[in-house]
């Protein structure tokens, strides 16, 4: 954005204030961060509020979608009964699901099972069984926007075991959103959730991670879960990106399907287990705007 927008300007945000009553104490903070050499987030991705609304309408759609997959799931359907919920519950509102033709994705939403660390592909074929834990992964274009969360069912019985993971990792993005704080470095939120999982004896991959939401399906920054507790860049309100961390059982290492090109499983086939929310930094800490 230009510096040399003047005090008694209208805000570059567009909230209709003038800059000094508005930004202009924020960017004097971000060029103090930039002076120090602190990694940032492009200026053009900070959210600005109207945005913020148009994002969260794009969420309301998403939470919408993935409430009515939760009231309806069950042992005995298929996947591609999941995806066709998804993608009739959120066309009936107005959206589209985002993962339709992603990158040549074949369908509109992932269905993630067991040993599935994400992107699974739904299909007629492969029928949900008592004792599965099964992640499904809901993204929505709204009015040109995006919305992104996805959540863990258990189907029937599922081990103790199984339980324990996804109540884990449902926790380790609880300990993410409470370490989202403004002005501080990424890496302490992504370090919390790693400590988390390592703790209860998980580990988390390493190559997928979560990423800014909101303008773009997929905008920087890129997401590690892994990372070190003072690295990464700077979250500054109005900073917007997904907590998502997959977590596996066993070993964190990985293989994608090279038959889809897309399914990726953990190595030992072990089970894997994620949660996803979006979250909005704000001069407090966060708003979890998508769950
Ligand atoms: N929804 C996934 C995420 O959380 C991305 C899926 S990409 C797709 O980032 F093409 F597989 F849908
Ligand atoms: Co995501």
């Amino acid at each position: 954005m230009s510096l040399k927008i003047g005090r008694n300007d209208p805000c570059w945000c567009g909230s209709g204030k003038k800059y000094k009553k508005c930004h202009e104490a924020f960017d004097t903070r971000l060029e103090q961060f930039r002076q120090q050499g602190a990694p940032l987030l492009s200026h053009e991705l900070i959210k600005k509020p109207q945005d913020v609304e148009k994002i969260k309408e794009a969420c309301a759609v998403n939470i919408a979608v993935l409430d009515y997959v939760q009231e309806h799931i069950r042992a005995g359907i298929s996947t591609q009964q999941i995806d066709d919920w998804v993608h009739s519950e959120t066309v009936r509102r107005g959206g589209t699901p985002a993962p339709l033709g992603y990158e040549g994705f074949p369908k509109s939403v992932c269905t993630s099972i067991n040993e599935v660390v994400c992107h699974g592909i739904p299909s007629e074929e492969e029928i949900l069984k008592d004792g599965d834990i099964i992640n499904v992964d809901v993204s929505t274009i709204y009015n040109g926007f995006y919305a992104d969360s996805s959540r863990m069912f258990m189907i029937g019985e599922v081990s103790p075991e199984k339980q324990a993971l996804v109540q884990t990792v449902k926790e380790c993005v609880e300990i993410g959103i409470s370490k989202v704080q403004p002005w501080t470095p990424i890496g302490n939120m992504g370090s919390a959730v790693h400590q988390h999982a390592l703790f209860h004896g998980y580990q988390v991959v390493r190559e997928i991670g979560g990423h800014g939401v909101g303008y773009e399906f997929h905008e920087d920054p890129w997401v590690s879960y892994t990372s070190e507790e003072g690295s990464g860049v700077i979250m500054v309100p109005g900073m917007m990106f997904t907590i998502e961390p997959m977590v596996n059982m066993g070993s964190a290492e990985i293989r994608t399907d090279e038959k889809d090109g897309w399914t990726v499983r953990t190595k030992d086939g072990l089970p894997s287990a994620q949660w996803e929310v979006t979250v909005l930094v704000t001069e407090t800490g966060c708003e979890v705007i998508c769950w």
